[in-house]
């Protein structure tokens, strides 16, 4: 099978043990095969979870006290269901949109790849933090969570686009804004080893970003677009709200996310 049908069976996947593993087959098949595989014309919109976590409302999310391991723990919980979306995120983009007639035929093994390199890091990301969950005798699915960032990106679905626009380059920057402060604090109360995982996280998201940024880019350049009023546009018709600053700018900056994307958006 090639990397369409591997990624679809992916988001086909709910148990963690059994998403994780299908998305190590599709970044093993890709480089035994660079098989891309066929064009899915039945995407389904969400992906399958396993029972557990339930999914609450944003707001029902508790907020996280640090001093404790209870509530380090419920920190490294709510990392762990971002990463366990983002693995359906990077999934859905080679699903969904590997085929999509603005990418360049050229060019489509690259945009399989780098997008297969992304859903493995995510996978290993979901595994250092279920690993360390374990540590808090925590497994993912003990506390409830949102399912704000599949909803944010499921609106679109039908615009390659604004997905490119939406999930890496407002969602997942979003998390390079926020992780720092993260970093910060469980450095603060003493917990280096939650720290080692998220500054690894860290690290490879400006990667993410950086694919996500460059892939708008150049889509904007074969579509004729400003790449940033083109990204403006599509931020107020697809995404609720404004961008929430402090940002990030010396990491957005790394991840080739100019100033002008985001900063008229705050
Ligand atoms: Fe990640
Ligand atoms: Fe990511």
């Amino acid at each position: 099978m090639g990397a369409t049908q591997n990624a679809l069976a992916v988001l086909k996947s709910g148990p963690p043990s059994a998403k994780l593993l299908a998305a190590k087959h599709l970044a093993k098949d890709w480089e035994n095969s660079r098989e891309i595989g066929i064009a899915i014309d039945a995407m389904p919109d969400n992906p399958e979870r396993p029972d557990k976590p339930p999914l609450v409302p944003p707001g029902n999310v508790k907020r996280r006290r640090l001093g404790t391991a209870a509530g380090r723990g419920a920190l490294l919980h709510a990392v762990a269901h971002i990463e366990f979306n983002a693995i359906d995120l990077a999934a859905d983009m080679i699903a969904r949109f590997g085929h999509n007639p603005d990418i360049p035929d050229n060019d489509r093994d690259r945009f399989i790849g780098e997008w297969i390199s992304v859903c493995h890091d995510e996978a290993r990301h979901f595994e250092l933090l279920q690993t360390r969950l374990a540590e808090f005798d925590m497994s993912y699915g003990d506390l409830p969570a949102h399912n704000g960032l599949w909803e944010a990106a499921l609106k679109t679905k039908s615009n390659f686009a604004a997905r490119l626009a939406i999930a890496p380059m407002v969602l997942e920057a979003r998390g390079l804004d926020v992780t720092p402060g993260m970093i910060e604090k469980l450095t603060r109360v003493g917990d280096t080893d939650s720290v080692n995982i998220l500054k690894i996280i860290y690290n490879e998201e400006i990667g993410h970003v950086a694919i996500g940024a460059r892939w708008f880019q150049k889509l904007a350049q074969i579509r004729g677009h400003d790449p940033e009023s083109w990204f403006h546009a599509l931020v107020s018709d697809y995404f609720a709200g404004r961008l929430k600053p402090p940002f990030n700018v010396q990491a957005r900056t790394l991840a080739g996310l100019k100033e002008g994307f985001y900063m008229p958006l705050s």
